[in-house]
């Protein structure tokens, strides 16, 4: 069987419908491509690869081609992101998904990409298909208090439909902590359009003001009452616009990502507010052969990015 990319918009079609009955079998309440624009979007298929027929596809993964780049010593290293793996129920256990990943390699190796990066919790199945856990980040458990007239609350405002200009100053707010994708602000502005995702910044009128700190909860139907991604002037301002967000939708909890190398002082503070911390790998890697894993180890990609 042959690897292919989607070409006519009913391949597309057939192929979406395999994706959501395999990666969202309880249905949602917007189709996957809305979830993943920049890899399934329309124009994007150059991203999927395909096992099957192209009337009809049997197994299916996102290669995302990106730039690992920043952190000290600086890199700027080409990795694939992987994601949407899904084999059509009727034919799983037949080694398609396995074979599939194997041409992703390949296809890494032919494009000078140095490592592919995915997010899972099939452990088993990626360790057999050639992936190890890489990179660890903290998961911090904070609880919001309900508290109806915060004074916190009149400082943040949600961002509904954020201005280019806004993306890049959020982008530049970020902490920067060791390597992690290169993002542009058009890119950004598209991902911050995925649904029941909340972006939250402080209440001002400048862009670089408002970004001083935001965060960004939920991802389609990932990420529910999770921040995944932040800037912050310190480490209480942070976790008080945490707090609002899950105050917001009346969670009594929100898990907040940070990456495991982050600097003691936020460390401290991060400890004296979140009610438990818990160390987990990041994400899962297959590398090639050289330097790249102290790389991979050293990142953190923050949650819009992954797929
Ligand atoms: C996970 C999934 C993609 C695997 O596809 P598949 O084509 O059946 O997988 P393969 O047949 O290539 O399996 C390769 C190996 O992994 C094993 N494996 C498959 N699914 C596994 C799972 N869920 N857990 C542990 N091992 C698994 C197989 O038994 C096989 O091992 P073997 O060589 O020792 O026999 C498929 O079950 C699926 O589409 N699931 C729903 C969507 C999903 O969860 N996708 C992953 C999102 S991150």
């Amino acid at each position: 069987m042959e690897i292919f990319h989607p070409k006519e918009v009913e391949h597309r079609s057939a192929l979406m419908r395999v994706l959501q009955d395999g990666l969202r079998p309880d249905g949602a309440a917007f189709p996957i491509e809305a979830e993943y624009p920049l890899v399934l979007g329309q124009g994007k298929e150059a991203f999927s690869y395909c096992l099957g027929t192209s009337e009809k596809p049997l197994a299916h993964a996102n290669l995302w081609p990106r730039r690992l780049v920043g952190g000290t010593p600086s890199s700027d290293l080409r990795i694939g992101l992987v994601g949407n793996v899904v084999t059509h129920e009727q034919y799983r256990g037949q080694g398609l998904a396995r074979d599939l990943l194997e041409g992703l390699k390949q296809e890494a190796i032919q494009h000078g990409l140095q490592a592919l990066v995915l997010w899972s919790d099939l452990n088993a199945f990626y360790q057999k298909c050639g992936f190890s856990s890489c990179s660890e980040e903290l998961r911090w458990l904070i609880s919001v208090p309900r508290q109806e007239h915060s004074a916190s609350e009149s400082k943040v405002v949600l961002q509904h439909e954020p201005s280019l200009e806004l993306c890049a100053a959020l982008l530049a707010s970020r902490l920067p902590i060791g390597p992690t994708i290169e993002r542009s602000a058009k890119e950004f502005q598209t991902l911050l359009r995925i649904p029941q995702v909340s972006l939250m910044t402080t209440k001002a009128t400048t862009p670089s003001a408002a970004a001083a700190t935001f965060t960004i909860m939920g991802k389609g139907c990932d990420m529910i009452g999770v921040v995944h991604e932040w800037g912050a002037v310190d480490a209480l301002a942070l976790v008080e616009q945490v707090k609002a967000q899950g105050r917001r939708l009346g969670y009594s909890e929100v898990l907040l990502l940070t990456p495991a190398r982050l600097p003691a002082t936020w460390q401290e503070a991060l400890h004296k507010q979140a009610t438990q911390v818990q160390s987990h790998p990041m994400a899962l890697a297959w590398c090639q052969p050289g330097a790249t894993r102290s790389i991979l180890e050293h990142s953190f990609i923050w949650g819009l990015d992954s797929i």
